[in-house]
């Protein structure tokens, strides 16, 4: 009935374009798996209990589902079902993290960010240092990578808390979070890692790696929209924390309010999803990712990759390209949807902050396009995009 909807909206209806862009911006968000959205299906219409309800058996098998879908993303990261607390997505968590943690430890504690996070870690981190809290950003180097050195020199006696994303949402590049995990663990240290845009498709193993609080977001891997988990290990003592919202006290006390059983049931079968599927599609789309730049940086002039070659997101390129406007190049680029640096991480139209971070000039940071590949990419669609972008950029500079 849903499907059937939607069809008739989109065929009777001049809302979307009949033939739409091939979608190469996964690292925005991803389209709902079938398999998770036929998961979720039963929990939006007749089972619609409220898991917080003890007294029926609406309310417990509500509990049931969450609680299955709890092992499912502990699973995919390997930490305990009861250290899963689940949020309405990344931003949260990440507020949760930063924010919970300074205020449960006061103001002598400090906390040490860098340049390459996504704005739901830096923006937190402002408002904490506006609010008097001691916040110190560390710089990132030409690749968007945080070196160990840079930040054990950045460590203080006061460093109670540092935070370093598992890989950057624009440039791809996958940070050295194991030794930083290593660093941190040695001066006892807490460590929150946002892991958006790996898990799914990178391994994250918890047991493996000591990382103290850790973000997810179920829609960055074909789950839906509107929910994500913030990870709280237990293994090496409590972390105090303080939660964002009063209310009933859910999970843990540590983020009240009624949980959305249909999106949690979703990203837990993202998760299981993910676990068995990972690595298949991270060798595919590693290779068409290569096709992409191998074809693009062979037909056109004046490209530069942001980011390493290795190192990197499999699913991600990102390139500037010289000679031409960077408002131009999105305008002219209608066959494919994509992302560019003037506008990417967020709401606000300014040019990206990691690629000037990264010590890009203002016209490279605007001409520039991040191509985020998704599950269902093709071999054909990027060869559509290689020459459709060879023909836009070739127009620009003619
Ligand atoms: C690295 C990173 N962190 C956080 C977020 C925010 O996630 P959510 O949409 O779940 O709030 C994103 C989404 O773009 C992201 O890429």
């Amino acid at each position: 009935m849903i499907e059937k909807n939607l069809e008739r909206l989109s065929t009777e209806t001049s809302i979307l374009p009949p033939t739409r862009p091939v979608y190469l911006d996964h690292h925005a968000t991803t389209p709902v798996d079938p398999r998770v959205f036929a998961a979720m299906k039963p929990w939006l219409t007749e089972r619609f209990g409220n898991a917080a309800s003890i007294s029926h058996r609406y309310g417990d098998e509500a509990r049931d589902a969450v609680e299955q879908a709890r092992r499912q993303i502990a699973a995919l990261v390997n930490c305990e079902p009861t250290e899963v607390i689940f949020t309405s997505g990344a931003t949260e968590a990440n507020n949760l993290a930063l924010k919970g943690f300074l205020w449960q430890v006061g103001k002598e504690c400090e906390l040490i960010v860098n340049r390459g996070e996504h704005k739901a870690v830096l923006d937190p981190a402002e408002r904490l240092s506006r609010d008097g809290y001691s916040v110190n950003t560390i710089e990132i180097n030409r690749v968007g990578q945080v070196e160990t050195d840079s930040l054990a020199e950045a460590l203080s006696a006061h460093t109670g808390l540092v935070s370093v994303m598992f890989a950057n949402n624009e440039v791809g590049t996958i940070n050295p979070i194991a030794e930083i995990a290593e660093l941190c663990s040695e001066r006892k240290i807490r460590l929150h890692c946002d892991a958006v845009q790996a898990v799914g498709i990178l391994d994250v193993d918890l047991q493996q790696v000591p990382i103290d609080l850790l973000s997810l977001s179920a829609h960055k891997f074909y789950g839906p929209q509107g929910v994500g988990a913030l990870i709280v290990r237990r293994d090496r003592g409590r972390i105090p924390l303080t939660p964002l919202l009063d209310g009933g006290g859910h999970e843990r006390h540590l983020r009240s309010g009624t949980l959305p059983v249909a999106l949690i049931v979703g990203f837990g079968e993202a998760c299981r999803l993910a676990q068995a599927e990972k690595s298949a599609d991270s060798q595919r789309l590693s290779k068409l990712r290569d096709r992409l730049w191998n074809r693009l940086a062979s037909q056109l002039s004046g490209l530069h990759r942001n980011g390493p070659p290795d190192n990197c997101l499999p699913q991600n390129l990102n390139v500037s390209v010289e000679g031409v406007d960077g408002d131009a190049l999105m305008t002219g680029l209608t066959k494919i949807a994509v992302s560019s640096g003037s506008a990417c991480t967020s709401a606000d139209p300014a040019p990206s902050h990691v690629l000037r971070a990264m010590g890009l000039s203002e016209s490279l940071t605007k001409a520039s396009l991040r191509f985020g590949l998704g599950r269902s990419t093709t071999e054909e669609e990027i060869d559509l995009a290689i020459e459709h972008v060879t023909e836009v950029v070739q127009h620009l500079r003619s």
